[in-house]
């Protein structure tokens, strides 16, 4: 690699899960830091960062397309733009990316990118870099610190899966579960508010596995860190994703009946409705285990939204199996729902299982689950219609004088009249969408 001018502009493309949201917001910090701005939309940047994701085959495969694109793109305008590689491919196959893609000059993992500028430096002097070092909790220390937020933020509180679903990637590519400290946590969520935040989104790998000490060193679960931010008078809310159903305790249950803040939604992953699946899948709960506790979230907070993540195709299953699926989809009714076509992951023990499904029986038992939980995701937004709530609003819509915003179901709200980027205004919801509902404005809507 030749030595180039240092960058002027970049742009962080972000895939997969909102963990990789929250990682790319902090890569664009610590560019911006160095002098480095946003590429404005529609020019091509000096330095791209693909934030990449691993969890399905074609996630992955996207980003040597990407590099391909780029690279072109440079040529025909007569550049060379950096390329850096981040997030989950880059930990997983960090040498092989290397050796193929001679336009990428820096490969660093999850948990190494604060380490991304120095990187940078040597990048523009020629040299090409590897670094996948997976060094606990040490980046945190080093980003800089938050000062621009949307309404609505991530707030990475812990990392990692100790939990070896045989189908997953996460385990290795994010490596053991780290809980981020208590006090650190509750001083960036500061900084977020102070920033403009009016939401914050707990995000985790594990979520409710996360454990830290208070300030006066009790030990305290997810629960005990969501009533320490609900003190904050200027954060109107919170949320958190991805939960296990395994450690979901009473104290996260209750506080979703006692703790006004805390949103009426729960993204609770099942995956399969088949007990020998969930099995296989090493996933420790059944599918009446599930049901249970969602009773119980459901008594604690009888409006609670439920979304999941299924998996069709999973080795071995077989159509009476598929249909267990469907049958605890009719029994729950998700409100939202992420379902996919099982991804044989190199390295993960159900990539060598017998017994793995045709893509043709793949496609046509996702296409079913989908009918049912698009069915359910519409009755659960016609049942809204009429009800007053708040809405958080978080950008313009596509006509002057629109609004787009969520409710406290996460349901998409969009609507017509006065209102800013930040309000948290009373709407009624009017008419329901699949993916939206339209809502009015009430008088004295400030809420
Ligand atoms: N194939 C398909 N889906 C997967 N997920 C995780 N690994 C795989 C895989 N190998 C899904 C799970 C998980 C979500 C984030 O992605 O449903 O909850
Ligand atoms: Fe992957 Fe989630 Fe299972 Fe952990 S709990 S191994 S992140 S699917």
């Amino acid at each position: 690699m030749k030595q180039t001018t240092p960058p002027k502009t970049y742009r962080v493309k972000s895939f997969g899960c909102q963990m990789n949201v929250y990682d790319g917001e902090r890569m664009a910090e610590l560019l911006a830091e160095k002098g480095i701005t946003p590429a404005p939309e529609g020019e091509d940047a000096d330095l791209v960062v693909l934030n990449t994701c691993h969890i399905r085959e074609k996630a992955a495969e996207k980003v040597y397309s990407d590099i391909g694109r780029i690279a072109k793109a440079g040529e025909e305008a007569g550049k060379k733009p950096l390329i850096a590689v981040a997030g989950c491919v880059a930990q997983a196959e960090g040498e092989e990316i290397m050796a193929r893609a001679p336009a990428v000059s820096m490969v660093v993992g999850p948990q190494a990118y604060h380490r991304l500028p120095a990187m940078l430096d040597r990048a523009v002097k020629g040299e090409r870099a590897t670094d996948t070092d997976m060094p606990a909790n040490a980046k945190f220390a080093e980003l800089p610190q938050r000062r621009k937020s949307a309404p609505s933020a991530f707030l990475t509180i812990q990392e990692g899966c100790d939990k070896f679903c045989t189908y997953c990637v996460v385990p290795y590519t994010r490596g053991a579960e780290i809980s981020r400290p208590f006090v650190e946590l509750v001083e960036e969520a500061k900084r977020l508010v102070a920033a403009g935040a009016k939401e914050i989104t707990l995000l985790g790998q594990n979520v409710s596995a996360w454990s830290g000490e208070n300030e006066r060193g009790h030990r305290v679960g997810l629960a005990g860190l969501v009533a320490e931010l609900a003190k904050d008078p200027d954060l109107a809310r919170i949320r958190y994703t991805t939960s296990h159903p395994a450690d979901m305790d009473e104290d996260i249950i209750e506080a979703h009946g006692s703790i006004a803040k805390l949103m009426p939604y729960l993204h609770l992953p099942v995956q399969s409705g088949s007990d020998r699946v969930l099995k296989a899948m090493n996933r420790s709960h059944t599918a009446e285990s599930y049901l249970k506790l969602l009773e119980r979230f459901r008594a604690a907070r009888p409006d609670l939204a439920l979304s999941g993540d299924f998996i069709v195709g999973f080795p071995g299953e077989t159509e009476a199996e598929f249909e267990d699926t469907l049958k605890i989809v009719d029994e729950v009714r998700y409100a939202a729902a992420f379902s996919f076509k099982y991804s044989p992951r190199p390295g993960t023990p159900a990539a060598t299982m017998d017994g793995q499904v045709a893509p043709e029986v793949m496609d046509e038992r996702l296409q079913r689950l989908q009918a049912a939980l698009r069915r359910d995701q519409m009755a659960f937004n016609e049942a809204s219609v009429g009800k007053t709530c708040q809405v958080l609003v978080e950008r313009r819509g596509k006509k002057p004088g629109q609004w787009l915003g969520k409710s406290p179901w996460l349901q998409s709200v969009w609507f017509e009249g006065d209102a800013l980027i930040g309000d948290l205004v009373q709407a009624e919801l009017l008419e329901a969408g699949q993916n939206s509902l339209a809502a009015r404005l009430r008088e004295g809507a400030l809420a």
